[in-house]
């Protein structure tokens, strides 16, 4: 009832609304009506109310609720359902039990604090409240294991395209999927699946990203490495947008790669948006070295590597560092 009131005062926002066509629109009394409007204000929803003039609609609040997110998004399955709470362990994790007990596929889980937020190679992820993007969202293809590896470099290009979009600041991808903007990480992706030896049972791709942070708000550890996109910008950026179109970008893409078996459309975006590919990189495979220049990616999400004495190395999982970013 209250997402259906607010639906109907956001239709007529310019205008007041009597509480008596409220009610009768919806079939339930006035100080129900009333009662919806004031959990609403307590939300952060500004409604005003004028005796006999009715409620009007005057400010959204800065939230990642269902109904804030639902409003502009396009898309078919993706954050048709969202679970959105005030505070979480960890959205990757909530994401994973409610896979387990059967949620469908295109399930968004979005918290606007997490306490225990994971990142990639067992790190912390910091999440302060209100100020980023926690999010994580649940997949079923019907695709082999082995090329699962696919959604990450999936996950990337989406992420960055919305960065632009949004902000029009040049988001770029480092191998294998953290989005740079100036050389400063402003996103991390960390992609979960169970699978049988054949098929996959769920895919999860959580989302963490730094959008309305100010230095302060940084562990002192990360600060010289990180930033947000508010930093960057100079002014405040809407997270709401930001969730809609990283979800349209998912879905486009991949629908692309399920049904119609278009995958190069995510290869070539990859490509163009990284800031690995050229560069002189650095990391450790096999307890061994590897330094050289960072010459291709595979659709298998391997970052192919140059050495300077001309042998090629493929390299599948770790960090790598690149020259002039991480040294
Ligand atoms: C990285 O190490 O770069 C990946 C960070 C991923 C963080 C996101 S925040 C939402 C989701 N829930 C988590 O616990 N982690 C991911």
């Amino acid at each position: 009832m209250k997402n259906k009131i607010l639906k109907i005062l956001f239709a007529y926002r310019e205008d007041f609304i009597s509480g008596e066509k409220l009610s009768e629109e919806l079939g339930v009394s006035r100080t129900a009506i009333w009662k919806h409007i004031n959990t609403l204000r307590e939300e952060g929803y500004d409604i005003k109310s004028i005796p006999r003039g009715g409620y009007q609609l005057i400010k959204t609040p800065d939230i990642l609720s269902q109904i804030e997110i639902q409003r502009d998004l396009n898309t078919q399955t993706l954050g048709k359902e969202i679970v959105h709470l005030s505070s979480l362990e960890s959205t990757n994790n909530k994401a994973k039990d409610l896979a387990l007990q059967g949620a469908p596929e295109g399930l968004v889980v979005i918290s606007e604090e997490q306490t225990k937020g994971r990142g990639r190679r067992g790190r912390q992820w910091s999440s302060p409240r209100g100020t980023g993007i926690w999010m994580s969202i649940l997949l079923r293809p019907n695709i082999l294991p082995r090329e699962a590896p696919k959604f990450t470099l999936l996950a990337a290009v989406a992420v960055a395209k919305g960065i632009r979009e949004v902000t029009g600041l040049e988001a770029q991808i480092k191998w294998p999927n953290d989005i740079l903007i100036h050389k400063k990480k402003i996103c991390g992706i960390l992609t979960e699946m169970s699978a049988e030896l054949d098929s996959i049972n769920y895919i999860i791709i959580g989302i963490g990203m730094n959008v309305n942070e100010r230095e302060k708000d940084f562990p002192l550890e990360i600060q010289n490495k990180a930033s947000s996109l508010a930093l960057l910008k100079g002014e405040k950026v809407s997270r709401r947008e930001l969730v809609t179109k990283i979800l349209e970008n998912l879905e486009e893409e991949y629908l692309k790669y399920i049904d119609k078996n278009e995958f190069h459309s995510v290869i070539d975006q990859w490509k163009n948006m990284s800031c690995t590919l050229g560069a002189q990189v650095k990391t450790i495979n096999n307890k061994k070295e590897i330094k050289g220049i960072a010459v291709d990616i595979k659709e298998d999400g391997a970052l192919i590597i140059q050495r300077d004495n001309g042998e090629i190395e493929e390299i599948f999982f770790g960090d790598v560092s690149i020259r002039g970013i991480d040294e």
